[in-house]
Order: structure tokens, then sequence, then C-alpha cells
């Protein structure tokens, strides 16, 4: 059962305590079990999508999508290539712009307002498929950069809270080297501290795991498992089946810029209702 609780973790220590509690993040992740459900029914909406379209150019990419995300809840997007999902996460954080419909995110409208903008992509923590770590800067300099410039912190206080996100992360003795000089795995695990760094309310995946060899996916998988049994409230594109069933409160199937299905991992993934979405399931479960 997805809202199950993780063993010794009850859902009432996960309020608001995103990267606070050690034991029930390892709970989550050793016995590979379900990670209790954080869903906050007594805050407004993390993010609402309203009738939301997008065209590039003459592409309609996002077709009256209809999402909202609870506090603290953790929504998983699939779909096969091209249909919208990148591009709907980054309208959540404006790295693109729609043009109809409506975007909230934490009850504050997206628009053209530039200091709307810079309190969203202040609670908005991204990580991308690709890392986008900056190679000529140590792993240390690339957790401190927004800390230092955005937020305004003093650099050695910016530098113990990238420490102390890189232990998170289980790599804080990689900290003075450069991003060349990590693996795959390790680098996105930087990405994701970088993010953390800056204390987002959400966190946005766009296939984190997908650029990543085999063997480095799980390292990747176990530091969201955290994030989620910390209560992080998150939308996270993945095809990792196992993940979306141990941490996703809601399963959304996207096809050709439309929000086809939406339910939990196991309406999703054990009863699809359209043909789409068992097209789909056969060619992901094909493909692994
Ligand atoms: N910057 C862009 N300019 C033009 N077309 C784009 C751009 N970004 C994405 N697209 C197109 O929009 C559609 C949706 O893309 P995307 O959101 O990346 O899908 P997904 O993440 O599901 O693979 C695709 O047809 C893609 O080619
Ligand atoms: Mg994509």
């Amino acid at each position: 059962m997805p809202g199950a609780p993780a063993a010794g973790a009850g859902p009432h220590v996960m309020h608001n305590n995103v990267l606070g509690h050690d034991n029930d993040m390892s709970a989550a992740i050793e016995t590979g079990g379900f990670v209790a459900s954080a869903v906050r029914t007594d805050a407004p909406p993390a993010i609402v999508m309203d009738k939301v379209n997008k065209w590039f150019g003459a592409l309609h990419v996002l077709r009256d999508v209809d999402l909202q995300v609870a506090a603290g809840e953790r929504v998983v997007v699939c779909g096969p290539s091209g249909s919208g999902k990148s591009t709907m996460i980054r309208c959540i954080n404006r790295l693109e712009t729609h043009q109809e419909g409506r975007i909230l995110v934490d009850g504050v409208e997206l628009s053209d307002d530039v200091r709307a903008l810079d309190a969203i992509r202040r609670e908005v923590g991204m990580v991308f498929q690709s890392f986008n770590l900056f190679p000529h800067l140590s792993i240390l300099e690339n957790c401190t950069l927004a800390p230092i410039w955005v937020r305004k912190m003093p650099k050695k206080q910016a530098e113990e809270l990238a420490m102390e996100y890189l232990t998170r992360v289980k790599i804080p003795e990689q900290a003075k080297k450069f991003p060349g000089q990590l693996s795959g795995g390790q680098q996105q695990r930087v990405a994701i501290a970088r993010a953390l760094c800056m204390k987002p309310k959400i966190m946005l995946f766009d296939e984190p795991t997908s650029a990543l060899d085999p063997e480095m996916i799980k390292e990747v998988l176990d530091t969201m498992v955290m994030l989620a049994a910390e209560g992080m409230t998150m939308i996270c594109v993945t095809h990792e089946m196992g993940f979306a069933r141990q941490v996703a409160d809601r399963v959304v199937f996207m096809d050709r810029g439309e929000v086809v299905e939406s339910g939990t991992p196991d309406q999703v993934f054990n009863d699809p209702k359209t043909e789409r979405l068992k097209l789909f399931l056969s060619q992901i479960l094909r493909g692994h």
C-alpha cells in the first residue's frame, strides 16, 4: 500500500522535516519499504496548474494541463519521449513560459513580475538529467554559489551548509574536486545537494537517473528516497517504476501534451484505463 508508513516512522514526524531525521531515512531505504505519505492537507497546495497551454511555434506542447500538488506530496510523471514532461516541469519554475492558463507555486501566480519569479526560484529546486554542474568550479563552489550570490550568505556559512548537504548525499570527501573527476552518480548527488543548499520547499527532478550507468542509478534513487522520507514536496519525471511504487503518492501519465491518466502507482501501473497508457507500459516493461 503506497500510504503505509516506513518502519519506525510515523507520518506526523515528517511534516516540515526535510533532511531532519536520519532514522526515518535509513529505515525507508534499507527496508526498500514504502515511504509514508507526507501529504499536508492543512497547508495550501504547493503547485496548481490550471488549464495550462503552451506552444513552441505551431507545436502545441501542453494541452489544458491541470495538476495540483499538495504540500508534502510526491508526484511521479511518466510518458513517452516528446510528450511534454520536461516542458511541464520547466514551466513550474519558469524556465519556460506558458501562454494560457494559470500556474501558482506556493500560492503565488507565475507572471512577468520579476520579484515573484525570484521568490519562486528560491523555493523550487531543480535537478536535470545532465547534472548541469559548473565544470570550472569545485564541488564545494558549485554548492555555495547560489547561497552566496542569491541568498547573500557569508562564505563560511555557505561552506558549512554545503558540507552538511554533501554529507547527507554521502560525498563530503569530494568537496575539493571538480565535476569532471566524479562519476555520473556522484555528480548527480552533488546536483541534488546544490539544489538543497537553497532550502527549497519543492524539488523538481527531470529524469535524474536516465543519463547514468545502471550501477549508479541506485545511489541517486536512494538520495531521492531520503528526501521523500523527510517530507519534501517532489515532482519527479522518471520511468523508474520501483522508485515510483516506493515513494509516489500519485503517478501522472502524459502523452502528446496531455495528462491522460493519474492515480496511485498501483492504479496507473496495474490497472491502466487507456490504450495509450497500456501501450506505454508495455514498451517500458520491455525496455527494462
Ligand atoms: N525549446 C524548444 N523549442 C521547440 N520545441 C521544443 C523545445 N523544447 C521541447 N520542444 C518540443 O516539445 C515537445 C515536448 O518536449 P519535452 O517537454 O522535452 O518532452 P519530454 O520531456 O516528455 O520528452 C517535443 O516535441 C519537443 O521536440
Ligand atoms: Mg524530457
